[in-house]
């Protein structure tokens, strides 16, 4: 807790505090393209301003006169420890926001204590990122190709580069409609910025012999999205890989409960941060009903909307095991690479400590919704 109270009076002013402000600096730093990517979301946005709204809807109830003079805030997932209930998100394409890409990230989550999510479309291969921050705990996050072999392939590579759980995203059977980026006429995904572990993997380059630009722009956006994939596939990854297998992008109970009897290891309670269906509800609206169906057979996690030490812990006291956190990291990694994502990681924890003392609660599995009284 020693990082809690040594900051008082320190001069924090010229960094960015957190959120907002890193926002605005990105903001003022990236062209309208990258910029607009990142920020926006689908549709009229309702998903991405509900994410936010639905923190507004708790308070926090504290309890006071208990001793928090040692507040710890870790926990463990998958055996693995981590030093507070918060992981970076997969967000893919980090090239185009800064020149370290995901090394960057990763790097600072390694310092953090916390894990990496490295996304299928990543500009730095699954297996550099690995060897930048081999002391990192990283997952990997799949997107599904139509062709299986790949899928597999990619799984493989991932769990031989050290990653310790795989997320297969299924929120993304097409892309939403994501207006802002139509109106710049900007995908990074036509700028091969997100090519890395397609071009590097031996399925993919014999399904491409040719790896002329063209050919593997045209064979990623045959691939990545695909529409008609169901829960029995999931079955098929598990038997290509020993890893935990996370499903990310689950809103509805009933899913969750289907993910758990086809033995997934996971849910991460997500609408892709408000990128894919708009007016979908808001993540942590949907996680009260998916944890009491899960009924603590698997950990669930969440993310959308985390910007505060206070929303990790109201997601936490609402039966959510970790968060994950994405536009506030990159904002950090384009403002100011690894450092700037090590500010915006050190200053929610900074704020997530203060939380829990603050709150009477002296580590995280104290926390339950108790803690919590609803507007
Ligand atoms: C994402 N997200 C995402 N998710 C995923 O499974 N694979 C991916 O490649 C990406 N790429 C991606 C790019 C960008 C620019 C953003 C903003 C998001 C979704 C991400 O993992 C996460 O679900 C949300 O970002 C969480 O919401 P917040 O924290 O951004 O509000």
């Amino acid at each position: 807790m020693g990082n809690v109270f040594t900051r008082i009076g320190e001069k924090i002013s010229d960094y960015p505090l957190f959120a907002a402000e890193w926002e605005e600096r990105a903001q003022e730093i990236l062209p309208a393209g990258p910029f607009g990517f990142l920020q926006s979301g689908a549709g009229d946005e309702l998903t991405l301003g509900q994410n936010r709204e639905a923190f507004s809807e708790y308070d926090i109830l504290p309890r006071v006169l208990r001793d928090v003079s040692n507040v710890d805030t870790s926990i463990k997932l998958f055996g693995q420890e981590q030093s507070m209930p918060v992981m970076l998100a997969p967000v893919g394409f980090q090239g185009i926001f800064h020149s370290q890409m995901e090394i960057g990230s990763v790097k600072a989550a390694a310092a953090a204590g916390i894990p990496f999510v490295a996304s299928t479309v990543t500009s730095a291969s699954l297996e550099e990122i690995a060897m930048a921050a081999p002391e990192a705990v990283k997952w990997f996050q799949l997107y599904w190709s139509k062709n299986r072999d790949l899928t597999a392939s990619m799984a493989k590579r991932a769990e031989k580069a050290g990653y310790k759980a795989i997320v297969v995203t299924v929120d993304t059977g097409l892309l939403g409609w994501r207006k802002r980026d139509y109106r710049n006429g900007y995908s990074p995904l036509k700028l091969l910025k997100g090519a890395a572990n397609y071009i590097n993997d031996p399925v993919f380059q014999e399904l491409v012999p040719e790896l002329t630009e063209e050919h593997v722009r045209e064979a990623i956006l045959e691939n990545i999205h695909h529409p008609n994939l169901t829960w029995d596939d999931l079955l098929f990854l598990r038997e290509q890989t020993r890893l935990p297998i996370v499903v990310k992008g689950i809103l509805h109970p009933t899913d969750a409960k289907q993910a758990i009897e086809l033995g997934m290891d996971a849910i991460v309670v997500s609408n892709h941060g408000g990128r894919q269906l708009d007016s979908a509800i808001a993540s942590l609206r949907a996680l009260p009903a998916i944890v009491k169906t899960v009924n603590g057979a698997v950990p669930v996690l969440m993310d959308g909307g985390v910007r505060s030490g206070a929303d990790v812990f109201k997601a936490i006291a609402l039966g959510a095991d970790s968060v994950l956190i994405g536009r506030p990291y990159v904002y950090g990694l384009a403002a100011g690479g690894q450092a700037g994502v090590s500010r915006v990681i050190e200053d929610l924890r900074t704020e997530l400590q203060l939380t829990y003392a603050l709150s009477g609660v002296s580590c995280t599995k104290n926390i339950d919704a108790a803690y919590l009284i609803k507007r």
